[in-house]
Formats: C-alpha cells, structure tokens, sequence
C-alpha cells in the first residue's frame, strides 16, 4: 500500500519507537511524537527537522489518559498512520507486583491502544488510506508465567489488530501487529527483567531493525510482522502443542532468567 503523509508515534521519546521515528522521516513522513518527556521529544524533532526536513511536531502527553485520543487527533488531523507503541511490562511473580502497577499497565498496554486505535480508524476509513501499527510482541503467542500480565495484553493486542483488520481492510485501511522478540531498550530496566543483550543474536534485534520492519509493514499488506525469522518458526510449531505445555515450557524458561537475576520464584 502506498502510504505516505503524517505518522503518529506514540513512545517517541525512547527505544523502539524513537528508532520508528526516525526511520519514517527519512522515509519522507511527517510526524507527531508523543510521549511524557517532552524535552526528548524536542531535541528528536529538532534533529528530525534538520536532517530530513520533514515537519515535526511534538505532543508532551500521558496517553493513559482518557482524553489523550482527542488531544492527539486534534493535534494530527491530518494522519495517515498511528504507531501504538508506547507499552510497559513487569517481570516477576504476579503476586509479588502491586496490583495497581499490573492495573496500570493493563490500561496503557491495552485500554489507551484501543482508545486511539478507534480515534484514528474512522478518519482512515473516511478517506479510505491509513495504517494502524500495533507494537505487540512474541509474548502474545502463548502465556508466559512470570511476565503473565505483560502476555495476556501483547495477546489482547495481537487479536484485536488481526480482528480490526479484517473489518477495515476492504476500506483501504490495515491494521498490523508488530511482534519483536527482545530488543536492547529502557523496557528491560522499567520491567525489571533481564538485560536484552543475554538474549542470542538469532532471537534478538536491535530498535532499528525493527523500525525496519514497521516500515516495512506500512508498505506490505500482512496483518502480522514478525521481526526475527526464528520467532516465525517457533510460532508455527508451538502450534502442534498443548497450550498447557507451551505455556509450562514458557514457565520454565522465565524462571531461570529470574533466578539468573537471584530471584527465583517458588
Ligand atoms: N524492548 C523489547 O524487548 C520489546 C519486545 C517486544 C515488544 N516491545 C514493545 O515495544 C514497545 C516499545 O518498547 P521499547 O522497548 O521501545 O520501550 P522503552 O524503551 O521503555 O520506551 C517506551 C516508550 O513509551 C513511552 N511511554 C511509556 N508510558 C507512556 C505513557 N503513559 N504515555 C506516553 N508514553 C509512554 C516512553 O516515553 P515517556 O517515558 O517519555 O512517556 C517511551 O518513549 C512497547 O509496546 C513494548 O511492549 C518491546
């Protein structure tokens, strides 16, 4: 699909999404970055600007809020691509996390994604062009014990993007889901789980590679992007297995990265 014009990033300010950032302006997209450290976002626009020329805007915003989608739509009315990538996670036994740190993280990772995915979707709808990127993750594939909540909303995510693309995809609009595996940012230091570095060159990419794939994935009509090959392949055979089995396997393998951090579950 040919997409060009405004892209709207969500997450701008770190990681993945600042790498999406820069790759799209170099792509010949205008922006809006959004996120809640405003002054990164500056310094990036203004970096942006200079070496693209593209038109670069900047939104300082939580968009957990409930009225981050119209602040958003008010500021880009123009968009012909949103980039839901601002998520969190947290490592560890679910009983050990506060609750309200699982809640919060249920409300960016999955009610504010949904929020602005239905903001924007009419828009594109209306004027039969746009892209809805979703960053999910491989941990949507199964449920993974120790990062339990953080895998049931990349699940959430990955199914309502496949959902909404069927609705929306005769109308000129696609919705994809982004799957990476791990990817060296600020995500492992806020989840608290173990350095993305550890984790083999077969499994792992960097933020550009997958701000590669996005690219990519504005441009192909395939409803899932999928950045490592491996991951590929690993999602087509767990298919053949008992959920309880994946979802032990993935147990297993998260507790030792845990008690490699010397916190073991129990
Ligand atoms: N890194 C990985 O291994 C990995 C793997 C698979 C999927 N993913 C997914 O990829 C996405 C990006 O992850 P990342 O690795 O780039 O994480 P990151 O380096 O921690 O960056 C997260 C970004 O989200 C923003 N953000 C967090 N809470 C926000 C809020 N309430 N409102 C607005 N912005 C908010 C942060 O900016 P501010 O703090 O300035 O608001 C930051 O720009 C996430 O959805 C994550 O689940 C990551």
């Amino acid at each position: 699909m040919d997409v060009s014009g405004r892209a709207v990033i969500t997450g701008a300010s770190a990681g993945i999404g600042e790498a999406v950032a820069r790759r799209l302006a170099a792509a010949g997209f205008d922006l809006l970055l959004v996120a809640r450290r405003a002054e990164r976002l500056e310094a990036l626009a203004a970096d942006l600007r200079t070496k693209h020329g593209r038109d670069v805007k900047v939104l300082g915003l939580d968009v957990a809020r409930e009225d981050a989608a119209q602040e958003m739509l008010a500021a880009a009315p123009d968009a012909t691509v949103l980039v839901n990538n601002a998520g969190v996670g947290r490592f560890g036994p679910a009983l050990s996390i506060p609750a309200e740190e699982q809640a919060q993280e249920v409300r960016l990772n999955c009610e504010s994604l949904t929020r602005l995915t239905l903001a924007f979707l009419p828009g594109f709808v209306a004027r039969r062009r746009g892209v809805v990127l979703n960053l999910a993750s491989i941990a949507a594939f199964q449920p993974v014990p120790y990062f339990a909540v953080y895998a049931a909303t990349k699940a959430y995510v990955l199914s309502l993007s496949e959902a909404l693309d069927v609705e929306v995809r005769g109308q000129g609009v696609r919705v994809v889901a982004v799957c990476p595996g791990p990817v060296p940012t600020e995500f492992q230091s806020i989840a608290g789980s173990p350095d993305a570095h550890h984790t083999p060159r077969l499994a792992r990419r960097t933020p550009e590679e997958v701000a590669e794939v996005c690219l990519k994935a504005i441009r192909r009509p395939r409803p899932v992007a999928i950045p490592a090959p491996f991951h590929t392949i690993m999602w087509w055979f767990q298919r053949f297995l008992p959920r309880r089995t994946v979802a032990r396997m993935a147990g297993d393998a998260m507790k030792k990265r845990l008690a490699g951090q010397g916190a073991a579950p129990g």
